[in-house]
């Protein structure tokens, strides 16, 4: 066998003694619940993405059911798992799929390519999931395995670079069984091949991997270009009256695009010159840094209560300056979509 060959004959008998079978999304070729699966996956580990899966089907069992839905209850669902621009996606794919699809996923990756939120990656893993498509997959883990076996030293950050790794990632399909060896490639990417503690004594391709054979796993993939990260702070106003809660619905870009927030403000200056003529009192709340993919935001979150006795009027002209808002009770906030550390702040 030449070492191209070894490669996915190895990892498939792998996948079939050694990999994951009893993940609920296996075992379907329906492409609503593959594609679902592989969205949820992306930002967000197994474990988590369990419990949230089932939820998501039990209301949505449908593509129709998902695009029929409002912005705001499918955002509700997907609340705590973050990335929300995922979600967004997820609902106007559906909306595509029914409205010019005839509520049928296309079944090639190349027309999966084209529907909101469906990069390369994700098209070929529903297309060798549900059609059989040989068709070669690229995401973070699997990239890490790739660059592993091959030693490849492109820097991925050039487009080029991962323009040829793709092309690696191709010429490395099997003829046959492209299900078991896209799920081995993701299994052995989990489960062995990991970033900081590759278990290469059980790797089924250590004969044929040049990173093992050389110990340099700890420096692929190459990737030069970091992440600037930033910083961001603000008081984050949590306004009670009557046992309701101001939210403010977040524009549609941006952190937590569409979910239900408080309102912020830049400085403490400001947000006391604000309520200075408020009747209540504020409660000063323990600070905490939420991190981003880009950003550590600080937030200092302020409960103000509002006297119950005064009148609606006067609560109306409080909350004038967050339009886009609206009372909650507390359950009625649990409900909806919110950021996760708003919910944890709520809970505690
Ligand atoms: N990560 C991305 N897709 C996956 C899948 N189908 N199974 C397990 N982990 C995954």
């Amino acid at each position: 066998m030449t070492p191209l060959v070894a490669f996915s004959a190895q990892l498939i008998e792998w996948q079939r003694t050694h990999g994951r079978h009893g993940l609920p999304w296996q075992h379907t070729r329906d492409p609503y619940r593959v594609w679902l699966s592989e969205i949820m996956l992306q930002q967000t580990q197994v474990t988590t993405v369990l419990a949230y899966y089932e939820r998501f089907l039990q209301r949505f069992p449908d593509v129709a059911a998902l695009a029929a839905a409002s912005q705001d209850e499918v955002l509700a669902l997907w609340s705590g798992m973050g990335y929300y621009s995922r979600a967004r996606n997820l609902h106007r794919c559906a909306q595509v799929v029914v409205a010019q699809h005839g509520g049928q996923f296309p079944a090639s990756s190349e027309q999966l390519q084209t529907l909101p939120g469906i990069g390369r990656s994700t098209a070929a893993a529903v297309a060798a999931f549900c059609f059989g498509e040989r068709v070669a997959i690229l995401d973070g883990n699997v990239k890490r395995v790739l660059t592993r076996v091959l030693g490849f030293q492109g820097d991925l950050a050039e487009a080029a670079q991962e323009r040829a790794l793709w092309g690696h990632a191709t010429a490395l399909l099997p003829d046959q069984g492209i299900e078991p060896y896209t799920q081995g490639l993701m299994d052995l990417g989990a489960m062995l091949c990991t970033a900081r503690a590759p278990q290469c004594p059980q790797c089924p391709v250590r004969g044929v991997c040049i990173a093992a054979a050389t110990g340099t796993q700890a420096s692929f993939p190459v990737k030069t270009r970091k992440l600037k990260r930033s910083k961001r702070e603000h008081v984050w106003l949590w306004l009670c009256w009557r046992d309701q809660m101001w939210l403010v619905q977040r524009p549609d870009h941006g952190v937590w695009a569409g979910l239900w927030s408080l309102p912020e403000f830049e400085t403490a200056t400001i947000f006391e010159q604000c309520c200075a003529a408020w009747p209540g009192y504020a409660e000063t709340l323990t600070s905490f840094t939420h991190v981003l993919t880009h950003l550590d935001w600080t937030l200092h979150p302020v409960r103000w209560r509002l006297p119950s006795d005064i009148d609606d009027a006067k609560a109306r002209a409080i909350v004038a300056a967050w339009p886009t808002g609206h009372w909650f009770t507390h359950d009625e906030a649990l409900a909806a979509g919110l950021p996760a550390p708003l919910r944890k702040l709520l809970l505690s």
